[in-house]
């Protein structure tokens, strides 16, 4: 297989970089300096070039306030970035795979949401993500638009500025002995290296679609920070924090767990519990001494 990836050196990027190429592949890394997705020359000449069999875009501007301050450059890279790498996969016969987001949906639900679940975005980042969903959609049938959530990973999230949520509470806990984490917002924690592997399965597999692609189980925030110093055996307060001692912005989904639902019924589902994968991730920490499982 002939792979580009697109956003090859950012926290998921990375890790589909490392997928491929344990899977075989022929991997073409592009990073931002090699495509600009907002201009559509840009995508057409950079993957008429490489020509192949299938391309993973990974790159997005998916920093929350960025976007609600940028909307016009958020839709530019989101939504009609999307639309141009789909246009040009379908011209060239290639299948897409594109990540998305949990942001789509507006959290009210309370309960895991499925694929056939009515998004509804509250910001300009999902907004923008559930546009670039529906260009993927329609103009490409060759297509897997992949749903994930709070992502962390070995390599940093360029657009967050480094370090990632386990990194932070560990050198928070250093520094301060003493942490507060809100336990009003529920996520699945997913690894990198898990969506890496998942989307290297979709590679060998044509049931194109809408999927859900996160880590199995949910959590809050909270509940999150306190796994990380139970699995390090970190010697740290932990309080619970109110969410007006970290006032967002911007409206944010406070429920936005997805159930893999299709992956499932297809039995692809490569996912394991976020508590598996955290131990699995902070085991690969240099710093970080890890608790045997009980
Ligand atoms: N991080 C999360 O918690 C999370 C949660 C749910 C969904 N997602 C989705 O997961 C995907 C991967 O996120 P990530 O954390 O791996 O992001 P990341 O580390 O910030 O990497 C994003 C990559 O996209 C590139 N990029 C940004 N704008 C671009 C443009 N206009 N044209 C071409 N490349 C561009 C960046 O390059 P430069 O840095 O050089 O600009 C970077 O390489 C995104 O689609 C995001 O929406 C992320």
């Amino acid at each position: 297989m002939n792979v580009a990836v697109i956003g090859a050196n950012g926290q998921l990027g990375s890790d589909v970089v490392r997928a491929l190429a344990e899977q075989g592949d022929e991997v073409c890394s592009l990073t931002h300096t090699d495509i600009e997705l907002s201009s559509s020359d840009s995508v057409a000449d950079c993957l008429r070039a490489q020509d192949p069999d299938i391309v993973i875009n990974t790159a997005a501007m998916h920093h929350v306030e960025n976007c609600e301050q940028q909307a016009t450059k958020a839709y530019a890279v989101n939504a009609i970035g999307a639309r141009n790498l789909a246009t040009v996969t379908r011209e060239l016969g290639s299948v897409l795979i594109h990540v998305s987001t949990d942001y789509v949906f507006d959290g009210k639900k309370g309960e895991p949401y499925v694929e056939d679940d009515i998004p509804l975005p509250l910001n300009v980042y999902g907004n923008s993500k559930l546009a670039g969903e529906h260009f993927v959609r329609t103009l490409n049938p060759k297509h897997f638009v992949l749903r994930t959530s709070a992502l962390y990973g070995e390599h940093p999230c360029r657009a967050k500025g480094g370090q990632n949520f386990v990194e932070l509470m560990l050198r928070l806990a250093r520094e301060r002995g003493r942490v507060r984490v809100v336990n009003s917002e529920f996520i699945s924690p997913t690894p990198t290296a898990d969506l890496a592997r998942q989307i290297a399965v979709l590679t060998r597999c044509d049931a194109y679609g809408l999927y859900h692609a996160t880590a199995e189980g949910l959590c809050s925030w909270y509940e999150f920070a306190r796994e990380i110093f139970a699995v390090t055996a970190t010697d740290v307060g932990l309080d619970v924090a109110s969410p007006a001692e970290f006032p967002s912005k911007v409206p944010r989904p406070r429920y936005s767990v997805l159930e893999n639902r299709g992956l499932k019924t297809l039995g692809l589902n490569q996912f394991e519990p976020w508590q598996v994968g955290l131990r699995k991730y902070v085991s690969q920490i240099p710093t970080a001494s890890v608790v045997p499982a009980a």
